[in-house]
């Protein structure tokens, strides 16, 4: 009884639906619910609050204020809970969770009665994992974001998580700061709750899920505390009740054009490496893939516009005072589908004509004037990456991104962090430090371990940066000349696993190259000496899923029986 409507939706099978019904009404009356009640549209809020989740912690208000919008627009709200993952509370990885997460948004969205759904995230994983489970479901559904934190400051500057926290930490590492200034520091980074107030994964998923359709015009940037994220949440309950009556599924407003306007926000934000699995993942969901070589395309045509950190220098609270999505996707307007159908029940061209005009700013450049015009993000290929890996090329130092140099490898995350800041480690500022067995399985879950750190001994020598290649993923907020994302990773036998410290790496970033100078001769005589790749042998339980299932980088780390057929390719 999917398509029946509010109590008689989804009901537990006792071989009588009437008996079902019944049942199901006699237990929700002890919370005092009316007949007249139980006859509204029911509207589910799949709740994220979690005591280990700061950038969630506004929830408990956010819900009564989307509860407050449902009811004033007739129907019943029903609040549930979800899995909710914090970056830096999940082991060993947030994205090893993620689709955990994405599984049980899906299923407990199927199994319980709702005629739409109010997807509350903010975290990084938070809300790809929400997305992907309700395309899944196909249930309408609408997603209302916690809000980005507000920026601290120390001693006059300001910050905020996370790229001032591994830019402190690093000048921590080098000597430059005291304990004392370093925690006085740590006690500034995350002022207020709410997600981390850069350009980070969670600022780039809520500019793409906006631009998706997949949210109110305007609602990403709205901070955490303020009280219009609260009439936001009430708009957003209103919403999500004449979306039921209106049937609006998220097939209607995730299509192909939809998914390229979020992969065109991303770069024109200069946003996380990270939303381009996440968008991969939801995409997948609706039987759309993404091409790596379509992606380095648009990038081309796409100039970075927001001036934020970590390719900028203000937070999200800067942008949400420049007008926040909006302005920016006027500027990119005619790279735009403005077709796509969104949650408002209007097209995105529509939604921006109907939103208040723009004003004098300086965070949002305009399209001839950009932050840097080359590309957020390139996709690299070559013998390291015959499937690809990616560079944020516009974080990175631009002298680095053509660049040859000799190898300086770690085995694995622990080998790292044993021999990064020994004074013996045999490294210089024009090597390339390489990072293996980081990958979706290798790590496992493909921790955020790009970014690897510069070693102490050169950082003492006031080096900041060096070219870093690894099959890891890197934090939204990091910056740096790094390329992820390598695929096939070490662990399942891709050459990345074949480096050893002493061999030639060149990146060739303006050729879209990346390339081990070894002979295929003796490439093949190392790949006779792997490891075999690691399986769900010997392991239980979502782990054991984990092993058999997940896929690599270009396929959005989904789990290979969630996706259905791929029908079309973007962009
Ligand atoms: Fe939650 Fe950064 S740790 S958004």
């Amino acid at each position: 009884m999917a398509d029946a409507s509010g109590m008689r939706r989804n009901l537990a099978n006792y071989g009588d639906a009437g008996f079902s019904v019944f049942l199901r009404k006699a237990f929700i009356k002890a919370l005092g619910y009316t007949d007249d009640a139980l006859e509204r549209p029911i509207i589910g809020i799949c709740n994220t609050d979690s005591g280990y989740n700061a950038c969630h912690a506004n929830m408990p208000d956010l819900v009564t204020a989307a509860s407050r919008g449902i009811m004033l627009a007739g129907g019943i709200p029903i609040p549930f809970p979800v899995i909710s993952i914090q970056e830096s509370f999940s082991h060993p990885t947030s994205m090893y969770l993620r689709n955990l997460m994405a599984m049980d948004a899906e299923e407990m969205i199927r199994a319980q009665p709702m005629d739409a759904v109010i997807l509350m995230g903010g975290c990084d994983k938070t809300v790809p994992a929400l997305v992907m489970g309700a395309a899944s479901a196909g249930v309408p559904a609408i997603v209302l974001v916690s809000g980005p934190m507000l920026a601290g400051s120390w001693r006059g500057e300001r910050l905020g998580a996370c790229t001032d926290c591994r830019r402190f930490w690093g000048r921590y590492r080098a000597g430059e700061l005291s304990d004392q200034q370093i925690n006085e520091v740590n006690s500034e980074l995350a002022p207020t709750v709410g997600f981390c107030g850069v350009m980070g994964t969670a600022s780039t998923m809520a500019l793409a899920t906006e631009a998706l359709g997949m949210m109110l015009p305007g609602s990403a940037c709205v901070p955490a505390v303020h009280g219009e994220r609260r009439r936001v949440a009430e708009m957003t309950g209103a919403r999500a009740v004449a979306m039921a009556k209106e049937r609006l599924t998220p097939d209607k407003i995730l299509t192909p054009g939809a998914f390229t306007n979020a992969l065109r926000t991303v770069l024109a934000a200069g946003g996380s490496t990270n939303a381009v699995i996440h968008l991969t993942a939801m995409a997948q969901r609706l039987g759309i893939g993404v091409d790596l070589d379509g992606f380095d395309r648009i990038a081309r045509e796409t100039p970075v516009l927001i001036d934020l950190k970590p390719t900028g220098q203000g937070y999200m609270e800067d942008l949400h005072h420049a007008g926040g999505l909006v302005p920016m996707l006027r500027e990119i307007k005619p790279l735009l589908d403005l077709s796509c159908l969104t949650v408002t029940g209007k097209t995105l061209g529509e939604n921006l004509d109907a939103a208040p005009p723009g004003f004098q700013q300086n965070i949002i450049r305009p399209f001839a004037n950009p932050i840097y015009s080359g590309g957020a993000m390139a996709v690299l290929r070559g013998n390291l990456a015959p499937q690809g890996a990616l560079i944020k090329q516009a974080a990175a130092a631009q002298h680095l991104l053509q660049h040859t140099g000799r190898a300086v490898v770690f085995s694995s995350l622990a080998d790292m962090a044993a021999r990064i800041d020994s004074p013996d480690l045999d490294v210089n500022p024009d090597d390339v430090l390489v990072l293996q067995n980081a990958g979706p399985k290798g790590a496992p879950g493909m921790p955020e371990a790009g970014y690897l750190p510069i070693p102490k001994k050169l950082l003492q020598q006031g080096i900041k940066d060096m070219v870093r290649i690894s099959d890891a993923r890197m934090s939204g907020t990091a910056f740096g000349t790094i390329v992820l994302h390598i695929s096939p990773e070490a662990a399942i036998g891709g050459p990345l696993g074949l480096v050893r410290t002493g061999d030639r790496i060149r990146l060739d970033t303006a050729n879209r190259a990346i390339d081990l100078l070894v002979d295929d001769e003796e490439l093949e005589a190392r790949r006779k000496a792997m490891p075999a790749p690691p399986s769900g042998e010997g392991r239980r339980g979502y782990e054991r899923l984990y092993f058999e299932t997940v896929t690599q980088a270009e396929r959005g780390c989904d789990f290979e029986f969630m996706i259905p057929k791929t029908t079309t390719t973007i962009p």
